[in-house]
């Protein structure tokens, strides 16, 4: 909070680098929670795209203070390392070696070459748990220090974090929400469905389904098992996604995320003329239109053949935020045990990195050629 606060006060921008679950939850944070005002915020290091990288510079370009957080647990991830070496050079060129270390932060192990980095060059280090894989560390620096530097509250989110996991341990099994949730999956996943969809009807939870993919994907995609997560976002996706959940092919079931009341509330205006029809919703508030269309949604796939679980918070404040994610965290914890893998590592996504560092020639792939 302090470093934070520390930046918050001094930036104009702050880039935030990391890949996977080690940047998705904090930005799935800032998108759903972000208050107005503070420092603009920026994701780099998720790509190899030089477009990207040249349009994250050109954007830079138009800033007088920018601060930078590189996320890697232990710093062997090419993206995250190839985007921190050409931001730190950036911030070398416009502030000087010195003036740009005040203004790099790392988090990574204790021990890492990522640690190393920083005690050699005076950046701030803060810490990624050892025994904590990217995707399930929101709850510590990984996650909470962007969000605190984006103007999340970050203490009502972990509260809402240690309300849900007192409430999941407390909760005998037949009422335990989380372990009914993977339950009902494994359940469904013996009757045939091959794919869980979320889906959700406020866009600004664009990044939480995909931070729910990262957990669910990495977690169970292993030993040839576990649901496929994939995510729409409704009700744009009804006009595309909803014909196939409708009538194509019988694989999946659905997982609607609600959250409670808007912040704003809005009604259609009546007309008298009436020419487009619309008021018969003359003082109807888009949160009551909006229910309508999940509810109308909800009866048609299920009557399509497509089960619906429904998750629900009562508002949208920090705190349900952190309740939110600490449920799913638990639940897939639960479910992969269920599924029998181990739900914390991810041997599969190294595949892809070793034929990599082979072909570009790192040192000690050499056999892999
Ligand atoms: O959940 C995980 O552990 C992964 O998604 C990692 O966060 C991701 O692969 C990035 O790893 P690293 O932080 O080591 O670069």
């Amino acid at each position: 909070l302090e470093q934070a606060a520390r930046v918050r006060a001094d930036a104009d921008a702050f880039v935030v680098i990391g890949i996977g679950g080690s940047n998705q939850a904090s930005r799935a944070a800032v998108k759903a929670l972000r208050p107005e005002g503070g420092p603009a915020i920026l994701w780099a290091g998720n790509t190899i795209s030089a477009c990207e990288m040249a349009r994250t510079l050109r954007e830079l370009d138009g800033y007088q203070s920018i601060y930078i957080d590189c996320i890697a647990k232990n710093f062997e991830t090419l993206e995250p390392g190839i985007a921190f070496r050409v931001l730190r050079q950036y911030l070398e060129r416009r502030y000087g070696a010195e003036g740009a270390a005040k203004r790099i932060f790392a988090t990574g192990t204790p021990g890492s070459t990522l640690h190393q980095l920083c005690l050699d060059q005076g950046y701030t280090f803060l810490t990624f748990p050892e025994t904590i894989g990217g995707r399930y560390s929101v709850g510590s620096d990984v996650g909470l220090f962007p969000m605190a530097v984006a103007g999340v509250d970050i203490r009502a989110l972990v509260q809402g974090m240690r309300d849900m996991r007192d409430t999941l341990l407390a909760a005998p099994a037949e009422e335990n929400p989380a372990l009914r949730y993977a339950c009902l999956r494994r359940l469904l996943l013996e009757h045939g469905y091959r794919l869980e969809m979320l889906s959700f009807f406020e866009p600004r939870l664009d990044y939480f389904a995909k931070w729910w993919i990262q957990l669910f994907a990495e977690s169970e995609g292993k030993e040839g098992k576990g649901l496929f997560p994939a995510s729409v976002e409704f009700t744009a996706d009804l006009h595309s996604m909803g014909q196939y959940i409708q009538e194509g092919k019988r694989l999946m079931f659905e997982t609607v995320v609600r959250l409670g009341p808007s912040d704003r509330q809005l009604t259609v205006p009546a007309d008298e003329a009436d020419g487009d029809g619309l008021n018969f919703l003359a003082g109807k508030s888009l949160d009551f239109i909006r229910d309508r269309a999940m509810e109308g949604t909800l009866l048609a796939h299920t009557e399509g053949g497509v089960p619906n679980l429904i998750v629900e918070t009562s508002g949208r404040t920090p705190a349900d935020l952190g309740q939110l994610i600490y449920f799913f965290e638990y639940a897939c914890g639960l479910s992969g045990y269920l599924l029998d893998v181990n739900p914390f590592d991810q041997p599969g996504v190294e595949a892809y990195k070793k034929n990599m560092f082979a072909l570009l020639g790192k040192p000690g792939y050499e056999d892999r050629r």
